[in-house]
């Protein structure tokens, strides 16, 4: 397949960037076609700026500013997200590529104030993520960016689309044995994507 994986952390040497070296090179190493996109290298802007908020609904027009982001998603046939969870969301040059990039048009389409998924070429899902919290504590704050992967990207592809959510919680806590461990759990799931 081709997996277009997007990358958001800014320190190389860190646990996510680990991660996403090893998602690439494993995906990579099952025989998939991978477009890698590191958003903070590729010094994405994660603004919506107010021509785009005007024009956002537009759709002969509003994904202008982002076409080649644009293409790159709808070129894919799966997507890989990798990135920690900040406050309980998404790190915001992330958040900014969903509000820019996935637009009407793109990811869903809106006719008559009914909304119709846009991702419909998209056969798989994965969002490899980290917390510095417990799970049962992400739980009790209702996990927002766990209903994000599997709730609200679902809703934009065909249903029954297979989201894989690969969580390390506890990032605070784990030993570095458990951290070898989770990427290699991980590394193995994705040999199968
Ligand atoms: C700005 C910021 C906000 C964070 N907010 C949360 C949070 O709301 N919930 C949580 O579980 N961890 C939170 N963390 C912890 C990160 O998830 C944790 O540092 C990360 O998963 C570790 O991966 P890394 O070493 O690759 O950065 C936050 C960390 C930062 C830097």
């Amino acid at each position: 397949m081709r997996v277009h994986v997007i990358f958001a952390h800014p320190v190389e040497t860190s646990f996510n960037a680990s991660m996403h070296r090893m998602v690439v090179e494993t995906l990579t190493e099952a025989g998939h076609e991978v477009d890698d996109c590191d958003l903070y290298a590729e010094g994405f802007d994660a603004v919506l700026s107010r021509q785009e908020r005007l024009n956002y609904h537009d759709t002969d027009i509003n994904r202008q500013p982002v076409a080649a982001y644009v293409d790159r998603l709808l070129n894919a046939e799966a997507l890989v997200f990798v990135h920690p969870i900040w406050n309980f969301g998404l790190p915001a040059i992330l958040k900014g590529y969903m509000d820019r990039v996935l637009l009407p048009g793109v990811s869903f389409h809106i006719s008559d104030g009914k909304l119709t998924p846009g991702l419909l070429h998209l056969r798989k899902l994965a969002c490899v993520v980290t917390y510095g919290a417990q799970r049962w504590r992400a739980m009790v704050l209702g996990d927002p960016p766990r209903k994000i992967a599997t709730r609200m990207m679902r809703a934009t592809m065909k249903p029954g689309t297979p989201v894989w959510y690969l969580a390390q919680y506890d990032m605070n806590n784990v030993t570095d044995a458990q951290l070898q461990q989770h990427l290699e759990r991980t590394r193995q799931k994705l040999l199968k994507f």
